[in-house]
């Protein structure tokens, strides 16, 4: 039976993953940002084993360190969060959350679980976003994070290759989540989701990337709304 770990499960694009790969009776490691997540996500997902890390603190990634399993066949980093605003008005806090979850994070989970994907010729997953390969006004530290998130995946792919760990960026564009709502929000403007990329479509583009035969990988993919 393959076991995933997946971040950002309690929400959007993460829980549609996480639903689908219990649905296929695979076994599921999730990082919850507090006990009381924790807690809602054991009672939604009760097959699944909930660690507790807020991904905004390094400290309290490192610690998942002794709990995870010995091998992992994909780790999967759908976890994010936006906070727009021009340069001009963007708060310290703001730059470093952003960057604290969306790239500090991913890189330092990434080290922890790499023995375990080594172990499985595994696959690393990063969920990044149309903000990671273009940068448009309000969107900086968003950007930013998410540029640099690319920067971590193509040198991870490019070191692990020799270990046989597959390394797949996903692009999304507008998803219906709560995120996208947020991100309306703080535009001024009207939500519907019915424009946007449904979660599962998103999601049916991971597991291409984690179904692919053992003969090659899929490095990056980019998803548009139609
Ligand atoms: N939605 C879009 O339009 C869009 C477009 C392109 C890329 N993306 C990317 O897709 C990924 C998934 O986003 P989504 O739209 O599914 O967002 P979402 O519905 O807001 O879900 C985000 C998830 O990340 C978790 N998370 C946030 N901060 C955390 C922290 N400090 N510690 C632990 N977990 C934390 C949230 O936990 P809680 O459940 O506890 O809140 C939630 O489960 C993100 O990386 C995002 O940047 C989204």
């Amino acid at each position: 039976m393959a076991t995933h770990l997946v971040t950002g499960a309690g929400s959007g694009i993460g829980a549609v993953l996480a639903e689908r790969l219990l649905e296929r009776g695979e076994a599921l490691v999730l990082l919850a940002r507090s006990t009381e997540r924790a807690h809602d996500l054991r009672a939604d997902l009760p097959d699944a084993t909930v660690l507790v890390a807020d991904l905004a603190d390094p400290a309290a990634v490192e610690a998942v360190a002794g709990q995870l399993p010995d091998a992992l066949d994909s780790v999967v980093h759908a976890a994010g969060v936006v906070d727009l605003g021009p340069v001009a008005d963007l708060t310290t806090d703001a730059w470093q959350s952003q960057l604290a979850v969306n790239l500090v994070a991913p890189a330092v989970l990434t080290r922890l679980c790499l023995p375990a994907i080594r172990a499985a010729r595994g696959t690393v997953v990063f969920v990044n976003s149309g903000a990671g390969l273009v940068a448009h006004p309000g969107w900086s530290a968003y950007a930013a994070s998410k540029f640099g998130l690319r920067a971590l995946a193509d040198s991870l792919r490019a070191e692990e290759q020799e270990h046989g760990v597959r390394v797949t960026t996903v692009y999304p564009g507008r998803t219906a989540t709560a995120m996208q709502q947020k991100v309306h929000q703080q535009e001024g403007k009207d939500y519907d989701a019915s424009a946007w990329i449904d979660p599962a479509t998103v999601v049916d583009a991971i597991l291409h990337a984690l179904d692919l035969p053992d003969d090659a990988t899929l490095t990056d993919l980019t998803i548009r709304p139609r």
